[in-house]
């Protein structure tokens, strides 16, 4: 069967059938790679993927990331190391995974390390009733609708990424509550950058809790720095994923963002998780 692309209407993102992902063969693997840098975020529904399948999918795009600070030291293990969770579920009173049943805020993967990873995908094993749908917005979609004064003011500015809280605003392990902005654990990123395949120029914003232009004061940089969030999440394109069990969801991580919805305390909610680590630095544009 060939591979077929359904873009989605929101103007980002793409459906792809006709491929088992646990037997791709290297021609698949070539052209979902060109859907994914074409898309942004790649939806696979109906798979039946067990961890080393999970894996072994994933490192067709690159040399897979080990676990996000914080996961390392959960006691539930998956089959594969590269293969983490995201889960409300508690065994015994402990989390087997990340980010709980609340709302994640939007936010790309990692971005507080000097090559965040390229991509992340996650796969649903179970899943709520209603809620937790994840959407993803199109940072491409965000810098072009930008007013030249905007992107003439952002050349040369970077951002610190922090490193201290995960996607859920949660301080990780072994943080202070507060730092100043030079002692914030993280990384420094160009605000603007370039995507290294498509060459198109996408926001980099990381998320917004504990960020800072380096360049301005203080005050200047929360001004700024409200000023792009608010244009990003009127103006920029949307895709939010409704789950049903046996999606793989995999995005570059480079040029979108991602938040997740709330859902029902009471239900389960279970996704593996891999990454793809970055095979470059985020480059200026
Ligand atoms: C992630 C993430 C959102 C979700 O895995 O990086 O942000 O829907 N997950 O669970
Ligand atoms: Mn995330």
């Amino acid at each position: 069967m060939p591979i077929t692309v359904t873009p989605f209407e929101a103007g980002i993102g793409a459906d792809i059938s006709g491929v088992d992902l646990s037997e791709v063969s290297p021609a698949e693997v070539d052209q979902i790679r060109k859907a994914w840098v074409a898309h942004q975020v790649l939806r696979f529904r109906g798979q039946k993927l067990d961890d080393d399948s999970l894996a072994n999918f994933s490192a067709n795009f690159g040399e897979l990331e080990g676990a996000p600070i914080g996961f390392k030291t959960m006691n539930y293990k998956t089959d594969r190391p590269e293969v983490t969770v995201i889960s409300n579920i508690k065994i015994d009173g402990e989390a087997i995974g990340g980010l709980g049943d609340g709302e994640a805020e939007w936010h790309s993967d990692m971005t507080y390390i000097d090559m965040p990873p390229d991509a992340s995908a996650l796969y649903s094993l179970e899943i709520p009733a209603s809620g937790g749908n994840t959407w993803f917005m199109d940072m491409y979609d965000a810098y072009d609708a930008l007013s030249d004064d905007l992107k003439a003011k952002l050349n040369g500015l970077t951002c610190k990424h922090d490193a201290t809280r995960s996607s859920d605003g949660k301080l990780r392990n072994g943080f202070e509550e507060t730092y100043s902005r030079e002692d914030l654990p993280g990384a420094i990123h160009p605000l603007v950058i370039q995507h290294p395949e498509s060459g198109r120029n996408a926001l980099y914003l990381g998320r917004r809790l504990n960020a800072h232009v380096m360049e301005l004061s203080p005050a200047e940089s929360d001004a700024l720095l409200d000023q792009l969030w608010v244009h990003v999440r009127a103006h920029a394109k949307t895709w939010s994923q409704e789950w049903q069990i046996g999606d793989l969801v995999m995005w570059d991580n480079r040029c979108t963002m991602h938040r997740r919805d709330s859902f029902d305390a009471s239900s389960r909610r279970l996704m593996h998780r891999t990454q793809v680590r970055g095979s470059t630095k985020p480059v200026a544009a």
